[in-house]
């Protein structure tokens, strides 16, 4: 009998401490014996003991029969899934898993705004991606969801894609109709498969959007540590319905992940689970009334406005109310202006920022006073800042053109050219402001002058972005034709 209570990957780590065992293994730390003091301190409570191997006992990741099984079960069992896997490499890891195992060498049906992290799964696996486009939110110009009859009509043209992958919800906790989705590509025979990386959450509040695995999804990959209570870089891989196969799903693991993963990260994996699976709502149901109260303070503030479902377009969209979309254009400030202000003045730290926005995330470890400090600086910003309305805001390039396959451009044989003179060739890289790391261009389109026109205003920005290889973006890498 699975029991939610239990938490057997913990259990068995314990345990074996417990017994004071010889350590003739690595790590070398030796149970954080000599590791610098200071580090040591903060390790007080024996979390380094706890950072072990594949020991008799503790089960292995790559082929786990014993408490890892066990506690993957569990989290199977929670999640609505056949089959789970805990991952050590964030949703990146199990995302090129999938692409891998589900896609391969063929077309898959992916959503322009992907996050960045699909980058390394299309070099690995070859799969060619199909662009579909996601609506838009008018007035906060965000994307919302892929409409299904987009999907449908993706895999009219395209019949032998090999999937499709949806985001669930996106980034800024916009969900889309994941169920309408589910149905088109059950409907051509294909999987549906989700990034869910930041809803390791929605399963345990009904005011929350519904999950992947409730919606129809044949697959999901999850960020536990985001948004579900986990260390970082720990996620799981929920399937279910058979379409994609677990045993090429567990070759695809074995390839990407590492052959020493943490204990300590598994452990609090497995403890995530257990906490959610026991105290879910409840935790929920108070991010929930911070997120809520948090609310109404600001849209009472002068300048700001918040992304709420009445701004949605006509569909079945949703949003994750634990995430609060700030638009703080009418401060004729960017968000990344107001980012910066909040961490330098007022030592307030939000989850990421654009051109228009700052958004925070209200999370199961959120306290009270997160939210007051950042209802007060909010408010005396509004007071204190008179920005210029009208500031620059570079849009995101709205069609690309693929030229090549992103693995064929990334192998390909490259130069270095100007970005004033990189229109009309292929782009060998990939460039994405982080967050929320939707890359501009990808490796094997053409590099068009819309693209060259917003990779400079992000250069004069001075912008954090990821994949160039140039992080002063003067030079593009692109194929040598
Ligand atoms: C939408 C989305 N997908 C995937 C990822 C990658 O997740 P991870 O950091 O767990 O590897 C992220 C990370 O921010 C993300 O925002």
């Amino acid at each position: 009998m699975l029991s939610q209570e239990r938490a057997p990957l913990f259990e068995a780590l314990v345990r074996h401490i417990a017994g004071n065992p010889a350590q003739l293994h690595v790590p070398g730390h030796g149970q954080g014996r000599v590791l610098p003091e200071d580090f040591r301190r903060l390790g007080k409570g024996g979390l380094f003991a706890l950072d072990l191997t594949e020991l008799p006992g503790l089960d292995d990741l790559h082929n786990p029969v014993g408490p890892l099984a066990r506690a993957q079960e569990l989290a199977a069992a929670l999640y609505g899934a056949d089959r789970s896997f805990f991952l050590v490499n964030g949703s990146t890891v199990g995302i090129g898993a999938l692409l891998l195992a589900a896609v391969g060498q063929g077309e898959v049906i992916l959503p322009r705004n992907a996050h960045s992290s699909f980058l390394g799964g299309l070099v690995l696996s070859g799969a060619d991606p199909v662009f579909v486009y996601p609506e838009t939110i008018p007035g906060f110009g965000l994307d919302c969801g892929v409409a299904p009859a987009a999907i449908e009509q993706a895999l009219v043209k395209h019949p032998a894609a090999a999937a499709v992958f949806a985001l669930h919800p996106n980034y800024y906790g916009v969900a889309g109709d994941l169920a309408g989705q589910a149905r088109s590509a059950r409907r051509a025979g294909k999987p549906l498969l989700v990034d869910e990386a930041h809803g390791a959450h929605l399963r345990f509040h009904p005011d929350l959007p519904a999950d992947a695995m409730s919606e129809g999804a044949a697959a999901s990959v999850q960020s536990t540590h985001k948004l579900g209570g986990s260390l970082t870089q720990t996620s799981l891989l929920h399937l279910k319905g058979g379409l994609v196969d677990a045993g090429a799903v567990a070759a695809a693991l074995r390839l990407l992940e590492t052959t020493s993963p943490s204990y300590i990260l598994l452990a609090s994996l497995d403890l995530a689970r257990q906490q959610l699976a026991l105290k879910g709502r409840e935790l929920l149901e108070r991010a929930l009334e911070l997120a809520r109260g948090l609310r109404r303070r600001l849209a009472r503030i002068r300048g700001l406005r918040l992304l709420g479902p009445e701004d949605l377009p006509q569909g079945n969209y949703s949003l994750d109310p634990t995430k609060l979309v700030i638009s703080v254009r009418g401060l004729g400030l960017t968000g990344f202006q107001v980012r910066d202000l909040l961490a330098h003045r007022y030592r307030v730290y939000v989850e990421m920022a654009d051109a228009c926005h700052v958004v925070a995330f209200v999370t199961i470890g959120t306290a009270e006073r997160d939210c007051r400090m950042l209802g007060d600086a909010l408010a005396d910003l509004a007071v204190r800042e008179k920005g210029l309305p009208g500031s620059p805001l570079p849009e995101l390039p709205g069609t690309c053109k693929k030229l090549m396959k992103p693995r064929e451009a990334w192998f390909s044989s490259t130069r270095r050219v100007a970005l004033a003179e990189a229109a009309g060739r292929i782009c060998a890289e990939t460039v994405a402001v982080y967050p929320p790391g939707i890359p501009a261009v990808y490796p094997g389109e053409e590099i068009t002058p819309e693209i060259v026109n917003y990779l400079t205003t992000i250069r004069e920005l001075k912008l954090p972005c990821q994949g160039p290889s140039d992080s002063t973006l003067k030079t593009l890498k692109v194929v040598i034709e």
